[in-house]
């Protein structure tokens, strides 16, 4: 069966309340790739519905040339989820998303203000804030996140479990090039000399013995590095490669064993 385009929210509030059974939902801002294409796969196969939702979300991208410069590809997007069996399709708009105009906000104090959270002043607000709206009005039994962006899972996570909110939060692993750059939309923007250096971020990432190593391994690979940090045995990063077509900013983590993370904000003693 074919998916279900829905544009207008008071349409699928309609729909929804049709729908009974479990319901898979797997939030996206849509440059679909391989990676997103694992988590709407894993969803078909463990729900009775999949929904999927297509929305670049302004409200956590601090910085606005990177919102304007940020891949669109919907005509290619909803060709992918019909062939990976997803049944509905939400695409919102600002407008009816942020009625209130993003005055009420969901945050977080802690763990949000760290990594990512330190280079991007409010971004996790904003997709803390979305996430919850979209889980409200998707109602799914199960949402979906890759754990590429693992300090965006816990956050998540954590907020699901902080509002007693009743979908459970399911984490899947990172699905990689063949030379273990992990999928992101944002490859599109590589030049092939920004590819090859971002081919080893994931490597080097895994061989150093510690952060500060990584950082240094980084920097001599010629990545500029916003930061390496490890949290809950996963040495995360994020680094910037300069490109034709402008700076590109990558994120990735790698499993890392034996770490102490029990100081770390939002570490093991939650
Ligand atoms: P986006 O970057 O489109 O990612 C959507 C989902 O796909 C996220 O859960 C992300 O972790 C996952 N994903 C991305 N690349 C992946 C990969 N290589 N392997 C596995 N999963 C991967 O993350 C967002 O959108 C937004 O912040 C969002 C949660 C939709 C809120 O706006």
């Amino acid at each position: 069966m074919n998916a279900q385009v829905i544009q207008g929210l008071q349409r699928w509030r309609t729909i929804r309340s049709t729908l009974s059974g479990s319901i898979g939902f797997v939030p996206t801002m849509g440059a679909l790739h391989e990676g997103h294409l694992a988590l709407l796969k894993r969803s078909v196969s463990e729900n009775d519905a999949t929904v999927l939702s297509i929305f670049v979300n302004a409200t956590q991208f601090n910085d606005r040339a990177d919102l304007d410069r940020y891949p669109r590809s919907l005509e290619q997007d909803i060709a992918h989820a019909q062939r990976c069996g997803v049944d509905f399709i939400l695409l919102p708009d600002h407008a009816e998303l942020y009625p209130d105009d993003y005055r009420y906000r969901v945050a977080e104090g802690e763990l949000s203000l760290a990594l990512c959270g330190a280079d991007r002043p409010g971004h996790f607000d904003g997709v803390l804030t979305v996430v919850m709206k979209l889980i409200n009005l998707v109602r799914p039994s199960t949402a979906y996140f890759g754990l590429k962006d693992y300090q965006q899972y816990r956050l998540i996570k954590g907020m699901c479990e902080s509002f007693f909110m009743e979908t459970a939060i399911v984490g899947c692993e990172t699905v990689r090039e063949q030379d273990g750059l992990a999928m992101s939309s944002r490859n599109r923007r590589l030049d092939a000399d920004a590819r090859a250096k971002a081919g080893r971020l994931s490597g080097l990432l895994r061989e150093a013995r510690t952060d500060e190593a990584a950082k240094a391994a980084l920097t001599a690979a010629d990545m500029q590095v916003g930061y390496v940090q490890t949290l809950e045995g996963r040495r995360c990063a994020a680094v910037t490669l300069e490109s034709c077509d402008g700076a590109v900013r990558l994120i990735d983590n790698v499993i890392v064993d034996s770490v102490d993370t029990s100081e770390m904000p939002g570490g093991e003693s939650r």
